[in-house]
């Protein structure tokens, strides 16, 4: 059975989806650094990885127990499933799922059942598309694309069904160290049409090698840097890397605190309250 629509309870599980309708832009790198976040921040967390074709989200974590195994290190372990629930909702504090780079009913099923929806996209046009359209000529915002008009949707369905909200964040990921006018244009594309769709806009994760290096580990940059955990000396690369992480996490502003806790039971209630439109929650930081 697949897990039901959390009703933004406490008992009930906070549900973060990775999502983008486009491949590479870093869903399952990040799916990993959120989960082994929250763990070692001692919350219970379950992972599902409904890239059933993919599998990148489960065998980054396989390879994370099996390098555990092979060092002997206690290295945290989420609860890991690949598509198929039982009453997982219940059981954890956190559900992190990450969905495949294409439309499916599964995919779009996950999207409607997040409190938190995290973005990530490559600092190029050609991933803000799936966003929105710009004019060649001036780069201004002319239009919303599909994934855009399909996490519309299911904010929308997901508010007629349970009135909660879905915090939907789009995260810059693979940043390039060095300033540049497309830097510039692509975030000021993102600042405009975070208005128009209702998502809060973030600087996410650099270009960094390391990234790319801990997946045959399992490995995150909040594991202890050290030469016995990386099997590789530690550079100031993932020194950097655990800093954006960190970083990331608190900008994300999940309900992991009594604060957070607190925010969200505030903000749920404020729904039940206010019929005002859903695009308007974020902005305002709430
Ligand atoms: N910040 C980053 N710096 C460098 N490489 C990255 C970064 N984030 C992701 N990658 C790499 O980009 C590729 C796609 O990332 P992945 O997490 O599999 O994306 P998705 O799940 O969206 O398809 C992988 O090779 C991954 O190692
Ligand atoms: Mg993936």
């Amino acid at each position: 059975m697949l897990v039901q629509t959390s009703q933004g309870q406490s008992g009930s599980a906070h549900v973060v989806v990775l999502g983008n309708e486009k491949g590479g832009s870093g869903k399952s790198t990040t799916a990993l650094h959120i989960a082994v976040a929250l763990l070692k921040a001692g919350q219970r967390v379950a992972t599902v990885d409904l890239d059933c074709r993919q599998q990148s989200f489960t065998r980054y974590i396989n390879n994370r127990s099996a390098w555990a195994r092979r060092t002997g290190l206690d290295l945290e372990l989420p609860v890991h499933c690949c598509i198929k629930l039982g009453n997982t909702e219940r059981t954890f504090d956190f559900i992190i799922i990450d969905t495949p780079g294409s439309d499916s009913y599964l995919m779009r099923l996950a999207h409607s059942m997040a409190d938190t929806l995290v973005t990530p996209i490559n600092d190029s046009f050609l991933d803000f598309d799936v966003l929105g359209t710009v004019d060649p000529a001036t780069y201004a915002v002319i239009g919303e694309s599909h994934y855009a008009e399909m996490v519309r949707d299911t904010r929308r369905k997901r508010r007629q069904l349970d009135g909660a909200s879905t915090d939907w964040i789009v995260v810059r990921n693979r940043l390039s160290m060095i300033g540049s006018r497309n830097k510039q244009l692509v975030a000021d594309g993102l600042n405009e049409l975070s208005f128009r769709l209702g998502f809060r806009s973030i600087d996410g994760f650099a270009e960094r090698v390391v990234y790319r290096e801990f997946f045959p580990r399992g490995l995150t940059a909040l594991d202890d840097l050290d030469e016995a955990t990386l099997g590789t000396r530690p550079s100031l690369g993932h020194v950097t890397a655990r800093e954006e992480v960190t970083s990331l996490l608190r900008q994300l502003k999940l309900p992991l605190d009594e604060r957070g806790r607190r925010r969200a039971a505030n903000r749920a209630e404020w729904f039940t309250q206010v019929d005002k439109p859903l695009e308007l929650h974020d902005i305002l930081g709430a």
